[in-house]
């Protein structure tokens, strides 16, 4: 696969690489001003879901890129946005290290809020919302927010469920690489691999590729 895409310079921290994928969007995009706004907000909330919100969508690229995608922007948009739904959650909640039940069923619906506040952008919204309810066993959480629009087309439809997929894969793996277990559900004797596998049987090949690209590691390795 080839190196020269401009997201793969390794020397921009990833907030910076995600800030400059989305200036190359342009002003005429509302999707990218929104979505800029939404990271500053994150970034102000609660810094460690807007870094994992940054190296997610660049980790979706990278499966968008090995998935033979030209068009990387859905999981761009769908991978900077997927936790926006945690700004409805109280920043001492979110950096907590242990939760109770009462308090994992209040993150459980940051999926959803994901969604509302994505409705003016449905594909975006669709990708965002359905992040965890993607997951074999662990999160259960089911996406009741609006789903893909009436009338999309056949071919749109499947490579949105895609990107869904790939922002799924990509959350899982760099969660499972940077944290620890208690906010997924994991089975803690597990290795991140075996756990990721567990969840998405049917996406091996995927998983391959994110624990042996060097692009990947380079992400979830720290720098930003
Ligand atoms: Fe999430
Ligand atoms: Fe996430």
């Amino acid at each position: 696969m080839e190196k020269n895409n401009i997201e793969t310079r390794d020397t921009k921290s990833v907030e910076e690489r995600v800030s400059g994928l989305l200036e190359q969007e342009g002003s005429r995009s509302e999707l990218a001003a929104t979505t800029k706004k939404f990271l500053g907000l994150m970034a102000e909330h609660d810094r460690k879901t807007f870094l994992h919100e940054c190296r997610v969508a660049l980790i979706a690229i990278k499966l968008a890129e090995f998935c033979g995608f030209k068009d990387q922007k859905p999981e761009l948009f769908g991978g900077a946005n997927h936790d926006v739904g945690k700004l409805t959650i109280s920043g001492e909640l979110l950096g907590k290290g242990h939760i109770t039940q009462e308090e994992y069923e209040i993150i459980k619906k940051h999926a959803d809020a994901s969604a509302k506040m994505l409705a003016k952008y449905p594909f975006t919204a669709y990708i965002s919302g359905t992040h965890h309810s993607q997951q074999k066993n662990s999160y259960g959480v089911d996406f009741k927010g609006a789903g893909l629009p009436d009338g999309v087309k056949e071919a749109t439809e499947r490579r949105m469920k895609e990107a869904a997929k790939n922002v799924a894969l990509s959350d899982f793996f760099d969660a499972a690489s940077t944290r620890k277990t208690s906010q997924m559900g994991g089975e803690n004797d597990k290795s991140p691999r075996e756990r990721m596998e567990a969840e998405y049987p049917d996406y091996l090949d995927r998983i391959d590729f994110l624990f042996g690209s060097q692009d990947v590691q380079e992400i979830v390795g720290g720098r930003g």
